[in-house]
């Protein structure tokens, strides 16, 4: 049954969510598509009021004014508003002027797609705008195909941009973004929107640490467990934007796509362009409601899984075209596997790597339950620091004399999976694949080469760099026993010249670069699909929901530090599933910040995502070696509940000096708590957390201490936390008494 319909008679499309629903009102001679309504369930019936009250539409007979919600605009006429769509053609003409063609609905696994097509009144311009909704969740996918359907002429796409959100009208809104720096990922931050444009960007050729593809608006009054919020995020992994803008008709938008800065994108005879993926969700009940729900879609929708069909455009594309994204998300299928323990020796060894080392680390890390052990950086051949080595994709037999091999039976008969790291869109000068092909790197001729850590970024964008990324992790694979890849992506874009191409429009690396990323990506998922992904850019620098199709989990920031993590943690909170988490425990002091904190601190910390240790086990004593078994073993009974489970923020650090999350299975039957001080001032006083979600009349009982006490004990009264001042953490899980 599909959850898409037409009222004929109105001249509406109604999209219906399980809680929510999207109206779109055909409008004029054009019939052009403009918003009506995207939030609480509506029938055809009020849509049609709202149509005809006329002052959703009062303007729209003038199909350029920019008083007008089109769901679609192209730029042109009298609009000044920030466009869907920018395009010059041949004959100089640069506007756009849309009239609907046509409408239909395609239904797929569990999904509904509805496709409007619009066409240019006098160029062969074609956007198709897809919208696909789900049986199990509110998020409605966006995101639309441009065709060039003439034989002759190139058409410049100056912008193009995915969708177009209209939020209701509201004397005020509040935007909620996450922003941010190396080390300090996902920093929530929050502004009212006036009467000037508000820009979230990447120009960096990747997601960024800056600013992550993903906002929230409401009007002003929503708080954690109340409110209405309309969220989204991008499907797009290299430079993008999301404009949040007050038109002068006092309407509010949010468009977003991939960022236009530079990179103007050729759209030839014959070709298709598939825009990526700009998801929206509206919801009531606060930000937790909202995080929720999109963690939700991202486990059932989003998060790759080994035995996830690929789904490849679904529209074909020209030869020889510009090649837009796999752009759909949706693999219609159930939770993906819970993530295993993992050990990383980054920390521990940075590039002193050597085959007796790693295996002492892996011998600690069985010991204390890891279940997957990853060899990070300096494996590979020139690799003794970040000077040289990143291109030489060879092991380095200084390093491991008898080859990779024999490292990886040592782990896997200590019972580990076995993970390697790489970063293959990058290169140092120092290696014999820059000496052999400098023009792989992006340059202008002529001019610097910027590098950072000593690196240059190869272009992904030619296709003989991505076949050679492809073929050298797939020779790595195929040849060794490896489940598990850390893709890594240290440094962002500078001089992204491809002087081949001049005058092939060169420009459209910027997007190409990520397009290929993902192919690549996809082709090793294909051909080795017991292989899991982590997505990391120098920690969480390329973190959205584009990779987090294609991976299993990101790694979420190269600042360890526990305290400084809660932060960084509630901010991934608020648009990612903790599943796709990484966190790992690491050293005392901290090597980032210096700061002590207790192991368990530390651990507590990070077993609200997908538990890691990161630290050198070499250097832990007998006692906490022991201490670590213990947690890790308190993880891994409790890890269905936090990977799989619905998360309820208790308290946050941006309030306080303490932070706490609840997680509670999907059944309701088991419950996690976790909680963290800092510093604390003033004195001892006891804290307790008020728990969520419960069942007021049902008995829960600690599997700690086995105390037994009401839902409505802990809901009023709460968990205590342990006494003491600074840095005390809570661990709890909780089963439902029969
Ligand atoms: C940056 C990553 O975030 C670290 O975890 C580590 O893999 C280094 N790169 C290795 O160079």
């Amino acid at each position: 049954m599909t959850s898409i319909s037409y009222c004929e008679d109105a001249s509406t499309w109604l999209l219906e969510t399980p809680s929510t629903c999207y109206g779109i009102l055909l409008v004029g001679s054009n019939r052009l598509p403009v918003n009506l309504h995207w939030g609480r369930k509506l029938g055809h019936g009020s849509l049609k009021a709202m149509a005809q009250a006329g002052d959703l539409v009062a303007n729209t007979r003038l199909s350029w004014a920019e008083e007008d919600r089109l769901e679609y605009t192209g730029w042109g006429g009298m609009r000044y508003d920030e466009p869907s769509l920018k395009v010059d053609f041949p004959d100089g003409g640069r506007s756009i002027e849309w009239r609907h063609s046509d409408s239909r609905v395609e239904d797929e696994d569990g999904s509904s797609v509805l496709v409007l097509t619009l066409r240019d009144l006098v160029y062969p311009l074609t956007a198709e705008l897809c919208y696909r909704v789900f049986a199990d969740c509110d998020v409605i996918e966006r995101w639309v195909r441009l065709s060039n359907t003439s034989d002759e002429g190139i058409f410049v796409a100056r912008q193009s941009l995915s969708a177009n959100w209209w939020v209701p009208v509201s004397p005020t809104w509040r935007l909620t973004y996450l922003h941010g720096a190396w080390g300090a990922e996902a920093q929530l931050a929050e502004v009212a929107l006036g009467g000037v444009k508000t820009v979230l960007e990447s120009r960096r050729g990747t997601t960024s640490h800056e600013a992550q593809p993903f906002f929230a608006l409401d009007t002003g009054d929503a708080g954690e467990d109340h409110g209405q919020l309309w969220s989204g995020q991008l499907a797009w992994s290299g430079s993008w934007k999301i404009v949040a803008e007050r038109t002068a008709a006092g309407y509010v938008h949010v468009s977003g796509g991939w960022n236009d800065f530079d990179a103007p994108l050729e759209l030839r005879p014959g070709a298709d362009l598939v825009l990526p993926v700009f998801a929206g969700l509206y919801t009531d009940g606060g930000f937790g409601a909202m995080s929720r729900a999109w963690h939700s879609y991202e486990l059932a929708h989003v998060l790759a899984r080994p035995t996830r069909r690929l789904r490849s455009p679904s529209f074909p594309q020209a030869k020889g075209t510009t090649p837009g994204p796999a752009a759909p998300l949706a693999s219609g299928q159930a939770l993906p596997a819970l993530r295993p323990v993992l050990y990383n020796s980054w920390e521990a060894t940075a590039f002193d790597v050597t085959e007796e080392g790693q295996a002492r680390l892996a011998e600690l890390a069985a010991g204390i339950g890891c279940e997957l052990f990853v060899v990070d950086d300096g494996w590979f051949v020139g690799r003794n620091n970040d000077h040289a080595g990143l291109g030489d994709w060879r092991v380095d037999p200084a390093k491991f004399p008898r080859g990779l091999s024999s490292l990886i039976d040592r782990v896997k008969s200590l019972g580990m999976g076995f993970g390697i790291w790489v970063e293959p869109e990058m290169v140092n000068p120092e290696s014999e694949l820059y000496r052999e092909h400098p023009d792989w790197a992006f340059h202008f001729p002529g001019r610097s080469r910027t590098q950072k850590r000593n690196q240059l970024v190869l272009n992904f964008a030619r296709q003989e760099v991505a076949e050679w990324a492809y073929r050298t992790i797939d020779e790595l694979l195929s040849q060794n026993d490896i489940s598990f890849v850390k893709w890594d992506m240290n440094r962002h874009f500078s001089e992204p010249g491809w002087p081949d191409e001049v005058g092939r429009n060169p420009e459209r690396a910027w997007v190409e670069h990520t397009a290929n990323l993902y192919r690549v990506l996809d082709r090793l998922r294909s051909a080795h699909p017991g292989v899991d992904f982590e997505s990391c850019s120098g920690g969480g620098g390329r973190v959205d929901i584009g990779i987090l199709s294609r991976v299993q989990q990101v790694w979420t920031s190269d600042n360890t530090d526990a305290w400084d993590r809660v932060a960084i943690q509630e901010g991934f909170s608020y648009a990612h599933a903790p599943i796709a988490m990484m966190a790992w425990v690491t050293d005392s002091p901290n090597p980032l910040t210096g700061r002590r904190l207790p192991l368990s601190y530390r651990f507590h910390v990070a077993m609200s995502g997908s538990l890691g240790i990161g630290g050198n086990l070499n250097e832990w004593s007998g006692a906490e070696l022991d201490e670590a078994r213990e947690l890790v073993a308190r993880y891994k009974a409790a890890r269905h509940v936090v990977q799989h489970g619905l998360l309820y923020r208790l308290a946050s650090t941006r309030q306080g000096d303490l932070g706490a999350v609840q997680f509670v299975s999907r059944d309701g039957q088991e419950v996690v708590v976790l909680a963290w001080t800092g510093v604390r001032r003033y004195g001892p006083w006891p804290l307790r957390l008020r728990l969520k979600a419960l069942e007021r009349t049902a008995s829960y009982r600690d599997k700690l201490s086995g105390e037994v006490r009401s839902g409505a004990d802990l809901i009023d009264l709460g968990l205590a936390l342990p006494p003491g001042q600074d840095w005390v953490s809570l661990f709890a899980h909780l089963e439902r008494q029969a």
